[in-house]
Formats: structure tokens, C-alpha cells, sequence
């Protein structure tokens, strides 16, 4: 162990001294440390109250103790490491704070500091929080507090590879050990890049990794999944977007019982299902686009959970029944509709006018077509949009995830439900929000499109 460093409890961890014993407490785990010899009840107030470094700590121990002291104070100090209660700083610089339990903070045996040049994870960022300047990387399983300017200017230096000697240079105050000590706890907490990157790493963007990292159980200790941060803070909003527009054009609705006994099989609908890019020089009609989105995304049930929110049930599935996603045609040529962009609502099954073609649509409309090398503009891009609210209200840390998994699951109810309608249907994988946000004129905090799906008829073969 490098005893340099300054260990403390972590501020989470409660500590109630009793006569002969010590009880650490998190908020869904308890210890009970008994028959504590002085020395050891007093390096844990310290490590509580005053935090001192680990060869200062164990002196302590070994002063009121003995020797034997030492090794006691060693274990119990590993295992508080290891549940991730232990923060460890290099002052004035930076603390570590472990994230997870099951933490591993692996004190770095450096041969030779001349020699030995060091620099910042690819996945290392710093960002502020609540007034704090924050190093993380979805790599690490702590985040280090910046505490003082100083730190945050190595961290700049680290950008290119750096000694103990040139990361000091033109910063104030700061000794080549202290650089070192600093170096240290970035070691140890993954924050710097190794020589070789993993070779699974090496395909990894920064982006996709945080995201991963952080939208899964693991390596972090943000609240996950349906947290509620919002009850009686921020109403939630209604399951029915609000009205766009009066041009309203009602939609043709199937008749299930009908189809119930003319539809092709779902074993056949399941293997015939393709991708396809080619289409007929008859466009689809209204009545298609209707029966398409009644059988895929129209709302069969709503469910008013009062202050909870509304819910739906839709032909697809989506977690908590929230329902985030909307379904907006862009239609270029279908018979029986103008061309311009229209959303659909999926409680009174109609569209409503959004937009009349803009060039911005126009852009939307020829970049789908790009995306899928058709060498004809698409007969309908239908563009789903998710308003973010809903599922932020309710979830944190996976709320995005689950978003786009959403969009598969309505990508593949209406690949299906076209295959049985024989039409020709595409999934997208790229689309332009900041384009759609520009031709809708909606926020893209508030609702941005996270999907795209070309439509249109089949080439007769
Ligand atoms: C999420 C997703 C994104 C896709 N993105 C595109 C795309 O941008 N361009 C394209 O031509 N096809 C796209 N596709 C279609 C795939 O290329 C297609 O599903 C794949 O080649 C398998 O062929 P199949 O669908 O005919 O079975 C996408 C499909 C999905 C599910």
C-alpha cells in the first residue's frame, strides 16, 4: 500500500462508537467491528473525522497497540476498501471517491518516475457538479473531486504524455512528489491510458463506452431504473401529446376481425420479413398508411395512474407502459394525402398537419434515401420522435437506454405488420434531429427524433 496517500471514511458511511466496538453504517449495509483495541477505535474516528495518511494511521496503531496492531488495522482497512467505503486524496489536489462496491484500488509500483511517462484515459472527462470539478471515466470505479485549480491544469497536461518532471513545469507550487502522489491515485483509479489498449477497447468511442457504462448496474453508485425523482416536484406529462394542428385528417381503421381470418400466417410473416429498398411505381395509399399505423402503434387502452401519470397499451410493448415515442409520416408520395409532414395521434387514430414542405423536409426526406441507397426517393419516411419527459420523470440513468430500445421494438412491429400488409419496409440507423427540430420548431430538449423507417410498395417482380 502506498501510505502516502490521506485515507477518510467515505462521507455515505456513518460511524457510531459504542464502549468496546464500532458501527459503520451505509444506507443498506451495517458493520459491527467489535473488541476494538484504543489504537484501532482511534485510527477509525480518524478516518472519519480527521482524515491522516496511512503510515501516520498505522504509527497510531502501533503506538497505543503494538505492533500486532498493524496487521489488524491493515485488514479491516482492505475490506472497508473493498465495499468502497475508503476515499483516498493526494492534498491540496484531488480525492477519490469509489463508486461501486466490490472496488479495487490498486496502489501503482512506479520503477522509475524519470523514466515513466503518463497520460489521460481517451475516456477520462471532467465535468462540473454541484459546484464541484469532477474526473470520471467510465473505465474507473471512483471519480475524483478536483479541489484546487492546480489539479485541473495537470489533468490539461496529461493530454500529452508527461514525466513527474515535465507535468510540473509552469504550475505553481507544486513539489515533483506531489506530482507523483497525483500520478499515483490516477493510476489507481484507472484514469490514465496504458501503453497497449485492450484490444477489445480499441473499437470503443468514448461516447458509446459512457453510455454503456452508465446506463447499466455496475460501475458507478448513481440511482438506477424507476426512481420517481420528480413525484410532486414536476407534473408528469399527458400520455396524448397535446393537439398540433386543427388540419386533421381521420384515418382508415381494419377491421381485425376480418383480418383475424384473412392474414397471412405469422411463421410466414416472420420468414418473409425483409428489407427492402426497391419500390413500385404505384405509391401506397391512405388507407394503407392508416391500416399500418391502427395495427402497429395505436393506443388500445389508456391507464390513468393519477399522480403516477398516464399509461397506455399499444400493440407494441414499452417499459412502465410509458409510451415516450411519436410517430410523425413524412409523406413525398402517397395517393389520397398531400405531401408535407404530418403526426400521427395514436388515441383518435388520425393525423394532424405539422408542416408543409420545407426545405428543411426536403433535406430529411433525400438524407433517408441516402441512407439506404434506393435509387428513389422514399414514399413515406416515417420519423419517430420520443418526448424525453416522460421517461425521464419516472427512470434515471437508464431512461435513454430504454428509449432506444423502444425504437427497436416499434422498428420491428412495423417491419412485421408491413411484411403482412406486403409493402416494402427499411429501418434506419442515422437520422438528422437538429433538422427535424428545425422543421417542426419543437424543442430538442423536449421531444427530438431517435428513429427513422422508409415505407412504400413493392416493385412488382
Ligand atoms: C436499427 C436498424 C437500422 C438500420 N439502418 C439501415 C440504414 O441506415 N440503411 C439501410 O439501408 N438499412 C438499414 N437497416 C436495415 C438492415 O440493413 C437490414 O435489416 C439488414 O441488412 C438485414 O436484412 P433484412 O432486414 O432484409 O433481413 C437497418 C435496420 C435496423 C434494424
Amino acid at each position: 500500500m502506498n501510505s502516502t496517500f490521506t485515507i477518510s471514511l467515505a462521507n455515505k458511511i456513518d460511524l457510531i462508537p459504542e464502549s468496546e466496538r464500532i458501527i459503520l453504517k451505509s444506507n443498506n449495509y451495517k458493520l459491527t467491528l467489535s473488541h476494538l483495541q484504543p489504537g484501532l477505535k482511534s485510527a477509525f474516528n480518524h478516518l472519519k473525522h480527521s482524515p491522516a495518511t496511512l503510515s501516520d494511521l498505522r504509527q497510531l496503531v502501533v503506538e497505543t497497540d503494538g505492533i500486532e496492531g498493524k496487521d489488524k488495522f491493515d485488514k479491516y482497512l482492505q475490506g472497508l476498501t473493498n465495499l468502497g467505503w475508503i476515499c483516498h486524496s493526494v492534498y491540496p489536489l484531488a480525492t477519490a471517491i469509489p463508486m461501486t462496491g466490490n472496488y479495487q484500488f490498486n496502489y501503482p509500483k512506479i520503477e522509475d518516475w524519470q523514466q515513466q511517462t503518463f497520460t489521460l484515459s481517451r475516456f477520462g472527462y471532467l465535468h462540473q457538479v454541484n459546484g464541484e470539478m469532477i474526473l470520471e471515466s467510465p473505465q474507473s470505479q471512483a471519480k475524483i473531486i478536483l479541489l484546487d485549480w492546480r489539479a485541473t491544469a495537470l489533468i490539461t497536461k496529461l493530454s500529452q504524455p508527461q514525466t513527474s518532471t515535465t507535468l510540473i513545469a509552469g504550475i505553481p507550487d507544486i513539489t515533483e512528489e506531489l506530482a507523483q502522489q497525483f500520478l499515483s491515485l490516477l493510476l489507481a483509479t484507472q484514469m490514465l491510458s496504458s501503453e497497449t489498449e485492450n484490444s477489445h477497447l480499441i473499437q470503443w468511442e468514448f461516447h458509446d463506452l459512457l453510455f454503456h457504462s452508465r446506463s447499466r448496474k455496475g460501475r458507478h453508485s448513481n440511482p438506477i431504473g424507476g426512481t420517481y425523482r420528480f413525484l410532486d416536484k414536476i407534473e408528469p406529462l399527458p400520455v396524448v401529446k397535446p393537439p398540433m394542428s386543427d388540419k386533421v385528417i381521420e384515418l382508415y381503421k381494419p377491421d381485425l376481425e376480418d383480418l383475424l381470418k384473412t392474414d397471412v400466417s405469422f411463421t410466414q410473416v416472420l420468414e418473409s420479413r425483409r428489407s427492402i429498398r426497391e419500390y413500385g411505381e404505384n405509391p401506397i395509399t391512405i388507407e394503407q398508411l392508416g391500416e399500418l399505423l391502427y395495427r402497429a402503434a395505436r393506443i388500445q387502452e389508456i391507464i390513468d395512474k393519477e399522480k403516477m401519470g398516464q399509461l397506455s397499451r399499444r400493440p407494441y410493448p414499452g417499459g412502465g407502459a410509458i409510451h415516450e415515442l411519436e410517430i410523425y409520416p413524412l409523406i413525398n408520395y402517397c395517393q389520397g394525402i398531400e405531401p408535407a409532414l404530418y403526426h400521427y395521434r395514436p388515441d383518435a387514430h388520425e393525423l394532424e398537419l405539422v408542416s408543409e414542405w420545407s426545405q428543411e423536409i426536403e433535406a430529411l426526406v433525400t438524407e433517408a434515401c441516402l441512407s439506404n441507397g434506393s435509387q428513389k426517393m422514399p414514399q413515406i419516411l416515417i420519423i419517430i420522435t420520443a418526448r424525453f419527459n416522460r421517461m425521464f420523470w419516472k427512470y434515471q440513468s437508464m431512461a435513454y437506454a430504454a428509449i432506444l430500445k423502444h425504437v427497436g421494438v416499434l422498428y420491428n412491429t412495423l417491419y412485421l405488420v408491413s411484411t403482412a400488409m406486403n409493402l416494402a419496409p427499411c429501418g434506419i440507423g442515422a437520422g438528422n434531429s437538429d433538422i427535424f427540430a428545425k422543421a417542426t420548431g419543437i424543442d430538442y430538449y423536449e421531444e427530438s427524433s431517435v428513429g427513422e423507417f422508409i415505407l412504400g410498395t413493392k416493385k412488382s417482380s
